[in-house]
């Protein structure tokens, strides 16, 4: 148990806050982390001890910790407007700033924005308009959504049904009827003796075509999916992987949701991850990195094929029944397109197919260490899968908790990574410097070091 002085903010929390992804159990004794200040890819505690964050946040401080610019245009758009909503037909400037700007630089032709406040409200927005579509279109009977095991989606009741985290689905019975989770794309981990990437990806496409065939193609209306996964491990896909399931998707008529709510803005070398790996989504999910983190913002970008369909709705019902208070909020939108504004000033792209490949050699040299069996990444995301075996690559038993272990040992050397299972997910955030890159890669020696020490010692 760990002392919590009475009064302090560890106690005020411990008497106030529910904590997401935390064990609210073990947080009564334990107590939070008070984290005070961030500058750059740094942030501090309360006693001023240092991490370096290459987890940016929850792969969204793109830009780091604070920044005097952001701050500027937030308080100037307060004082001048600082909320309105874009109900009954209103607008602001900002806003369709925005707008203009994410489809200008959309990686397909895209018709139309819908803002919300987080990538959950984003993929929920899009999840309600495919079946507003095929309602629209008069297959009202094509409403089942296939997502994959261990996607992730958010945490609303939709986006969480969307996604294959069966932890996140236990005890709140979930997820919905009607969704259902294809394979998870980790070649290293489930590939057949002597079967290649390419093989292996033919067997994932056919695996999600028998599962739409199962379920009925008249009856399966949309694929989710993020081009790279996040909260799935910083997993990238086999090749030939998403040539194969678009083809599948194409085949059965359904709608494909880009999920970009991580890989939007540059993180994988690419304005966009559909970019990266020649995807062609109806709708696009965006969040994030669209603001740095700094605001709550999020964007649904929709083809016209989408958009004409809500049209003929609202021909018919008079009115688009969908809205959010915050939906298009001015100081948001004024962040996000600074922040975009930044990107471009910076070379940001630029500066990620510089770094990028150099964080995914300094993190690759770790594939020699007797706990890690594999190191792949795109951009600046980048995974660590750790085995008991490497040449068998058989994991760990969950019970051991190395992934943990490894987490401890992280953050007491000052470095935070985002932790799933046996898998350490990098996403820095994207101002990261070379010699940021270093820091990682030593402080993760240190880590996997002494985490082996342990494992070696029981
Ligand atoms: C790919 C992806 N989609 C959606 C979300 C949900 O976003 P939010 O937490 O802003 O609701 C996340 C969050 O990590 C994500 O990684």
């Amino acid at each position: 148990m760990t002392y919590v002085a009475p009064n302090s903010i560890q106690a005020r929390d411990i008497a106030s806050i529910v904590h997401p992804q935390t064990n609210l159990a073990q947080h009564m004794t334990q107590g939070p982390t008070v984290i005070e200040r961030g500058q750059g890819c740094f942030i501090y505690d309360d006693s001023g001890t240092e991490f370096l964050d290459a987890a940016a946040g929850l792969w969204c401080a793109s830009l780091g910790y604070a920044s005097e610019r952001l701050a500027r245009v937030a308080y100037e758009q307060m004082r001048k407007l600082g909320y309105y909503h874009l109900y009954r037909g209103t607008t602001n400037e900002p806003g369709v700033d925005l707008a203009e700007k994410l489809l200008s630089i959309a990686p397909v032709p895209m018709s139309k924005v819908l803002l919300q406040c987080s990538g959950s409200e984003a993929n929920d927005t899009a999840l309600k308009l495919v079946w507003y579509y095929h309602h629209a279109i008069g297959k009202p009977n094509k409403r089942k959504i296939i997502g994959r095991q261990m996607g992730y989606h958010g945490s609303t009741t939709a986006s969480i049904s969307a996604s294959g985290k069966f932890d996140m689905h236990a005890d709140f019975g979930l997820p919905l009827a009607g969704f259902f989770h294809t394979e998870y794309p980790h070649y290293y981990r489930n590939h057949l003796e002597g079967e290649s990437e390419e093989q292996y990806a033919t067997r994932l496409a056919d695996a999600f075509e028998q599962l739409i065939l199962r379920e009925g193609p008249d009856t399966v209306a949309a694929f989710i999916g993020e081009p790279v996964m996040g909260a799935g491990g910083g997993l990238t896909p086999p090749r030939t992987y998403w040539e194969k399931m678009q083809a599948i998707i194409r085949k059965y008529d359904m709608l494909f949701i880009a999920d970009e709510v991580i890989c939007g803005f540059g993180r994988t070398g690419n304005m966009w991850g559909s970019q990266t790996y020649d995807l062609q989504p109806d709708m696009i999910s965006s969040a994030k990195a669209l603001s740095a983190g700094m605001q709550p913002i999020s964007a649904t970008l929709i083809n016209q094929r989408v958009f004409e369909a809500m049209l003929d709705e609202s021909r018919k019902l008079g009115n688009f029944a969908h809205g959010f208070t915050y939906a298009g909020h001015p100081v948001t939108t004024a962040v996000a397109m600074e922040t975009l504004r930044i990107y471009e000033e910076m070379d940001m792209i630029g500066h990620v197919q510089r770094v990028g490949p150099y964080l995914q050699k300094a993190i690759g040299a770790l594939a020699d260490h007797p706990l890690v069996g594999e190191v792949r990444g795109v951009g600046l995301l980048t995974g660590i899968e750790m085995v008991a075996n490497k040449e068998t690559r058989e994991q760990f038993d969950p019970a051991r908790k190395v992934g943990a272990t490894v987490d401890k040992h992280a953050r007491a050397n000052g470095l935070i990574a985002r932790f799933v299972g046996d898998r350490i997910a990098f996403s820095p955030p994207l101002i990261i410097t070379e010699a940021e890159v270093d820091q990682i890669a030593a402080r993760l020696t240190k880590a996997l070091d002494a985490t082996w020490a342990e494992i070696r010692s029981n």
